[in-house]
């Protein structure tokens, strides 16, 4: 079976290389999948994409038109996928639902604790010889209390690493949160949340009930100055009611893997272009917001990892077995 493995970096390379079977011949194009490229893929019977790929119906279509029966998404998320569209054209979508949720966790502790002693200004002091403490102040984890919106795989390790720091840890899920209790963390509603926490950090789905669920009006129910952490998805953030509360104080750190208009800029290097998204440029003129590139994910583990799922994704479907990592409108929550 032919597979177009669309947004493939040579790390993706590397990484399937060692998984690679012969009834699997696969094809790498650099470009992301959208609308404008999904032509590259006729006559392929499948597809691999990334997060920021764009499955809409109309590139689900092209797809379709050209052959295509599986879309492998080499990510968990599936917020880039119409489903609707999918399951009406007859297209399967499988993903990688847990690659390193460790990865994403270890990486949202990193960016509370960067910001919180402000890792990133004294890097660059120190390598100008500028040793002064001026700035710099930090402050104490211990007994602090942390928000956590989305009691799945990664939120849970994030608390459980958070409450090794002695934080206070409260929980917000639509569902029950089942090992939260035993764990030592209270499941609470969201506003309570709002309310109570310094740190609060996003790791719900990208839905529409999540769509900018951190918006003016969420902010004003906020700690003032407290720290926002979004590893999640960018669009869970209002970008224009996040640079409002950056100006007014009322938010005092920000720290983000991930951004409402990551599409255009994230994965590439832009170093020598002209950046157009003027919100994108603003939040980075604050002394106290820290952006990472979607790199979250990033580890030598998560690259295996999803080589060998997304490689065993195809092979169950050439092999007419179940798709046990199947994403469709029935299966999720
Ligand atoms: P998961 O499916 O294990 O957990 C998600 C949790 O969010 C579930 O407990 C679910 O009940 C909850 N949830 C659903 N709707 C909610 C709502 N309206 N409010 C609050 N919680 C809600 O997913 P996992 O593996 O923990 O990943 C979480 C998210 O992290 C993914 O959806 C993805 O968008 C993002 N992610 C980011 C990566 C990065 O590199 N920055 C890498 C991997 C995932």
């Amino acid at each position: 079976m032919k597979v177009a493995v669309f947004s493939s970096k040579p790390y993706d390379k590397e990484s399937f290389r060692h998984y690679e079977v012969p009834e699997l011949t696969l094809q790498y194009f650099e470009v992301p999948l959208n609308v404008a490229t999904a032509h590259y893929a006729q006559g392929f019977e499948a597809v691999s994409a990334f997060v920021n790929d764009e499955l809409t119906e109309a590139t689900l279509e092209i797809l379709v038109n050209g052959g295509c029966k599986i879309v492998a998404l080499r990510c968990a998320g599936f917020n880039n996928v119409d489903l609707q569209a999918a399951e009406t054209l007859g297209i399967k979508i499988v993903r990688v639902p847990a690659y390193s949720p460790y990865a994403v966790a270890e990486h949202t502790i990193g960016l509370m604790l960067a910001l919180s002693r402000k890792l990133y200004k004294s890097y660059n002091r120190v390598r100008e010889g500028n040793f002064a403490l001026n700035g710099l102040l930090g402050f104490d984890f211990f007994g602090k209390t942390v928000g956590i919106i989305g009691a799945g795989k990664i939120g849970l390790l994030v608390a459980e690493r958070m409450k090794a720091f002695g934080c206070h840890i409260l929980v917000y899920d639509p569902y029950l949160c089942k090992t939260c209790k035993e764990q030592g963390f209270e499941q609470v509603p969201l506003d309570q949340l709002y309310e109570e926490s310094h740190i609060i950090s996003l790791h719900c789905p990208l839905t529409k009930d999540t769509h900018g669920l951190v918006n003016q009006a969420s902010i004003e129910k906020m700690h003032d100055g407290v720290m926002i952490i979004n590893t999640g998805r960018g669009a869970l953030i209002h970008t224009k009611a996040l640079i409002n509360a950056l100006k007014t104080r009322k938010i005092g750190y920000v720290g983000l893997d991930v951004y409402e208009e990551e599409g255009p800029l994230f994965f590439e290097d832009h170093s020598n272009d002209i950046i157009l998204d003027d919100n994108f440029e603003r939040l980075m003129t604050f002394p106290n917001v820290l952006v990472t590139g979607h790199q979250a994910y990033f580890t030598q583990e998560a690259l295996a990892e999803i080589a060998k799922t997304t490689i065993e994704n195809l092979l169950a479907f050439k092999r007419s077995e179940a798709l046990k990592n199947e994403v469709s409108l029935h299966n999720i929550k």
